[in-house]
């Protein structure tokens, strides 16, 4: 893409209706996209993917939902080709392709629940508007269905490859944990990948701290749920957090770039790290500079994230509001700033938006 400014003098009206038609496909996709948040959140793709060629009436039966509403929405996936409809019988179907990117478990990762990201945007629009004219930012509580959103992105880049791909980035640190440490995770929200990791290190003792009350009851709804013993999630607010040499091994999932001041979180949470401990921190892998990140994966869900989410919620806590697209590279120079012995980064081939940093003290 050509981020060259053209200033031609000439009005060029076929680079004018050419653009309005790109305008039309981008309103189609984005209707269509809040639709597949809905058809998740209804789980209606998990219910297609089990059914045969289907009639509007026998789907509603199945999803035990609305008719009229079921066929509304099916009519939304026939135009957008995602659901093949047959006018013969009026019979819908979801081929196995395509459940195998909307479906829960799905094959290729269920791209259907970070729809629920964009359908979230447009609920914000009315503080976004206030925002912007105020220059105020906005809380965790003015975001419906956050913490359920973040755990289900999280459960898809995070836990789902946590044993597999993203422990082996830490050398060493899984004999460690079988043997019994103390592990730290900075904002962890519902806390599904400390759980994980409590189920499987049944000697090491584990600690999930964040801002909400809300993810933090879910999360320890879930200790209970499956008796656990060695993990605990507390309400903590983590600005000028620091808990001197108490942490073996402290992680951090999407959670620094939004908060007050990243600076300070990291430098508090390298201090509180014991000699030899090591931190891992997952943050957005874009680049701090806009145009390096034409090319990157979800760039533009990323930057609208950033607007109406992750930028607004750092000025919400007083913060400076770096912004989702904060950049890699402002990451790494954080981390070196604050004084950690070795600091490397990873990229996961299947979570091409993150990029991983361990740091060792
Ligand atoms: C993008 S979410 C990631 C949540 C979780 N780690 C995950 O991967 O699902 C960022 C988290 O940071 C938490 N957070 C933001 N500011 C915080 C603060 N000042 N103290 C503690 N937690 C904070 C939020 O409540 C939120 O759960």
């Amino acid at each position: 893409m050509n981020v060259a400014i053209d200033q031609t003098e000439d009005f060029d009206q076929t680079k004018a209706e050419n653009f309005a038609e790109r305008l039309g496909e981008m309103l189609n996709t984005g209707a269509t996209v809040v639709m597949i948040s809905l058809g998740h959140k209804l789980k209606i793709f998990d219910h297609l993917a089990d059914m045969p060629p289907s009639g509007s009436e026998q789907i509603a039966e199945k999803t035990g939902l609305s008719e009229r509403y079921i066929r509304e929405w099916l009519a939304v996936m026939v135009v957008s080709g995602i659901v093949a409809y047959n006018p013969e019988d009026k019979t819908y179907y979801l081929c196995a392709e395509y459940a195998a990117c909307l479906t829960t478990d799905a094959e290729l990762g269920n791209m259907a629940v970070f729809a629920q990201h964009t359908s979230l945007l447009g609920q914000m629009e009315e503080s976004m508007i206030r925002c912007f004219k105020t220059g105020e930012g906005t809380s965790y509580g003015d975001y419906p269905c956050f913490h359920q959103i973040m755990a289900e992105d999280s459960g898809q880049t995070v836990v789902a490859g946590l044993f597999e791909h993203i422990l082996p980035l830490v050398p060493g640190i899984q004999a460690r944990l079988e043997q019994g440490i103390d592990v730290l995770d900075a904002g962890c929200g519902r806390g599904a990948a400390l759980l994980a990791m409590a189920e499987h290190y049944p000697n090491s003792r584990f600690v999930g701290y964040d801002l909400c009350a809300d993810a933090i009851d879910f999360a320890n709804a879930q200790v209970k749920e499956r008796k656990l013993t060695n993990i605990r999630f507390e309400q903590r607010d983590l600005t000028g957090y620091m808990e001197a040499e108490r942490w073996d091994f402290i992680t951090s999932f999407d959670a620094v770039h939004d908060q007050k001041d990243p600076q300070d979180l990291i430098d508090g949470l390298k201090m509180s790290l014991k000699s030899g401990g090591t931190y891992l921190m997952q943050d957005i892998g874009g680049s701090a500079k806009l145009e390096n990140n034409l090319d990157f994966p979800f760039s533009a869900l990323l930057y609208a994230v950033s607007c109406a989410h992750c930028t607004p919620v750092s000025i919400g806590q007083g913060g400076k509001g770096l912004g989702t697209m904060w950049g890699w590279e402002t990451a790494e120079t954080m981390l070196l700033r604050a004084g950690f012995r070795s600091v490397e980064h990873h990229r996961l081939e299947h979570d091409p938006m993150n990029v991983w940093f361990v740091s060792q003290v």
